[in-house]
């Protein structure tokens, strides 16, 4: 099989960083994740492209989208490097979407599906480990190891009131992507609301159909 080129869609917390970790392994892609690579970039001076803030570090600690054109510029680098790729976090508004139309085809676009009392219990629980980037929740997915648990960090952004702002931006902007998609006929729903585990399972059938 021809390495996949796979889009992973859904509302904050709806568990696209954890599916693309397996999707990764599994399936030998690149993982191109937009959110990932302005955490790396947060004080980047983008003061020349005529944006509201100096840096994309304003627009996420606020839970706002982060300029098209920085975003794209990012996008655009990372997939002229990829063969197969699973893109997370992107494209997050139509005129994303529109771009990424000219810069490659898709097998899939999976959206996992969670609802939004799920999302906030997800995203106020989650963890991160500062030394491998693995992904935690306190309650769901504690580590095993106590030096880990000493060393895990919370997002700057996975506040309750920042967190209730991602979701506002999601329905805004981002839900008119997943009906896109479906009009395309690209779309693929999966039920994100299972275990972790159940969750992979059908990921990973889908994309095994879908390539
Ligand atoms: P980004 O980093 O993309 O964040 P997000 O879309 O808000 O998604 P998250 O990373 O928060 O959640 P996730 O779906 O990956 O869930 P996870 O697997 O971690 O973007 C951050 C910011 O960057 C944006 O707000 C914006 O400012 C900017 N940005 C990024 N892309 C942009 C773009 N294209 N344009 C403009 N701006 C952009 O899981 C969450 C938690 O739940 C974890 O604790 C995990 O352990 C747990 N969990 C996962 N799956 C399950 C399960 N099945 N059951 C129980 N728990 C689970």
């Amino acid at each position: 099989m021809a390495q996949p080129r796979i889009l992973i869609l859904g509302a904050p917390g709806a568990g696209k960083g954890t599916q693309s970790a397996k999707i990764t392994e599994e399936f030998d892609v690149n993982h191109i994740t937009t959110g990932d690579a302005l955490r790396a970039n947060k004080d980047m001076d983008i003061s020349d492209m005529d944006t509201e803030y100096d840096t994309p570090r304003e627009y996420m600690d606020q839970g706002e989208l982060v300029p098209d054109e920085v975003v794209n510029a990012i996008v655009d680098e990372a997939l002229n490097q990829a063969d197969g790729f699973v893109l997370d976090g992107y494209p997050r508004n139509l005129e994303q979407a529109k771009e990424l139309e000219d810069m490659t085809d898709l097998d899939v676009a999976l959206y996992l599906d969670v609802s939004e009392e799920e999302l906030i219990h997800r995203l106020t629980g989650r963890r991160m480990d500062p030394e491998t980037g693995d992904i935690y929740h306190v309650e769901y997915n504690p580590p095993e190891d106590p030096e880990v648990e000493e060393r895990l960090e919370q997002r700057d952004d996975d506040t309750e009131e920042t967190v209730k702002e991602r979701l506002r931006v999601f329905r805004e902007n981002t839900e008119p992507v997943i009906e896109y998609y479906e009009d395309e006929g690209v779309l693929e729903r999966v039920e994100g609301e299972q275990a972790p585990d159940e969750v992979w399972e059908d990921v990973k059938t889908t994309i095994e159909d879908a390539a």
